[in-house]
């Protein structure tokens, strides 16, 4: 079973694809950390973003079983990676390591941007997670403030606005739902509410 999951960011699709995984035993792959990897690799050597040869090299060489998750979250990394995810060569190159994930025997859980349209376009299950771009903010907000980090929710908006204006607005694999995707709009819906919601659309597709 293959359930692909794609939204904009901060939707809350990293965290329900967290607890589908968990729920039915399955792999999970957060993709967004692929292309963060590749940004900070950049980052680490002192090059700009739109180094694109260096991306793509980045990109060859990247091991889905080694990303420190830790050292790649963060909003900076986010921004970061949204530049270097609109070259066609670092997508390409981050595709076959991410549909061979897909392809384990007992399936797989894909959260992203182009899961459902590029990456898992047979996927069984997909869902578009979105919220309003206000409610996101203020989840980020929450969020950060929980860990003690601090958090300028204006600032907060203003980036989620231009990254979802960056991943809609690129050429290639753009943010958009697939045909076949169900859209579950979370605003407004407690974590708890949204996963009960997943799950029904899941159930209902199996
Ligand atoms: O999901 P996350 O915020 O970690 O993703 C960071 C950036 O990576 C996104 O803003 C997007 O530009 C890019 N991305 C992508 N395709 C994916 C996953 C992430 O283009 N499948």
């Amino acid at each position: 079973m293959i359930i692909a999951i794609d939204g904009p960011a901060a939707s809350g699709k990293g965290t329900l694809a967290k607890r589908l995984a968990a729920h039915y035993g399955l792999p999970h792959l957060d993709t967004g950390l692929l292309y963060r990897a590749v940004a900070k690799r950049l980052l680490d050597a002192g090059l700009p973003l739109d180094a694109r040869d260096h991306a793509v090299a980045a990109a060859t060489t990247l091991d889905v079983a080694t990303l420190d998750e830790d050292a790649l979250r963060g909003r900076p990394m986010g921004e970061a990676a949204s530049i270097v995810a609109a070259f066609p060569d670092v997508r390409a190159a981050l595709l076959a390591q991410q549909r061979s994930f897909a392809a384990q025997p007992a399936g797989a859980v894909l959260d992203g941007r182009d899961i459902g349209t590029v990456i898992c376009p047979d996927a069984p299950v997909k869902l578009f997670v979105t919220a309003s771009a206000e409610e996101r903010a203020r989840r980020r907000t929450l969020e950060l403030v929980g860990r003690g980090e601090p958090a300028d929710e204006a600032a907060i908006l203003a980036d989620i606005r231009r990254r979802d204006a960056r991943d809609s607005g690129r050429a290639t694999a753009p943010l958009l739902p697939a045909p076949d995707a169900v859209i579950l709009d979370t605003t407004g819906l407690t974590i708890e509410e949204a996963f009960q919601a997943a799950l029904q659309l899941v159930e209902s597709r199996i």
